[in-house]
């Protein structure tokens, strides 16, 4: 082999490294990562919220902050999914000790998926994440509550195998 077709080898080989090299880096950028809230996830979060509900909640979110993320009261979980510096998701619940004499159980009180990131497995994840930091709380059950007319997150929580549990919610309006 020449010198000059050696030194064309070489470049050939640097270059793929630097190739791999890039598409690993834009690989991890791209992974979905599963976390805990940060301060920083505030305007995220409250954007995302407002895009799916419909409402800018930045008191809501202010409380829900203070004590789930920045005090972090224990055990509840405000979990995000993140990928490449985008929110594209979130699920936050808390271990309550329930009534009737009944254990404790995880508690999952919202959770919201980005509306053109939805149906692929986004939300299956967060909730598998949030019921893997349930069962390293101790709990052995999990509950939510939602709207009777609510079918899409109806759907979704019997898809995780959520089924209509031994106790019903009465009210009256007193006022
Ligand atoms: C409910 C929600 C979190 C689901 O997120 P997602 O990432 O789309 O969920 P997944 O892709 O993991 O879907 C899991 C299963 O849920 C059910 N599901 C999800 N979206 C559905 C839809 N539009 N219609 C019917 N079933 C649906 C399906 O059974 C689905 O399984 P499949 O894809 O194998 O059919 C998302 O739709 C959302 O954020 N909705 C708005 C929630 C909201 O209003 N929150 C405010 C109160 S907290």
């Amino acid at each position: 082999m020449s010198l000059e077709d050696r030194s064309n080898a070489l470049h050939l080989l640097k270059d793929h490294d630097t190739a791999r090299e890039s598409a690993a880096q834009s690989r991890a950028a791209n992974a979905l990562s599963i976390r805990a809230a940060k301060p920083a996830d505030f305007a995220s979060i409250v954007a995302l919220d407002q895009q799916v509900t419909g409402l800018a909640k930045r008191q809501y979110w202010k409380e829900a902050f203070a004590r789930y993320v920045s005090r972090r009261e224990e055990p509840a979980f405000f979990l995000v999914a993140e990928r490449g510096g985008e929110i594209e998701g979130f699920i936050i619940g808390d271990v309550r000790a329930w009534e009737f004499g009944e254990p404790p159980c995880g508690w999952v009180f919202a959770v919201q998926v980005r509306p053109q990131k939805r149906l692929g497995g986004l939300g299956t994840q967060l909730f598998d994440a949030i019921c893997d930091a349930f069962r390293r709380a101790g709990v052995k059950k999990v509950r939510t509550l939602l709207a009777r007319e609510n079918h899409l997150v109806l759907s979704f929580f019997r898809s995780q195998g959520l089924m209509a549990g031994p106790f019903i919610e009465l009210e009256a309006t007193i006022a």
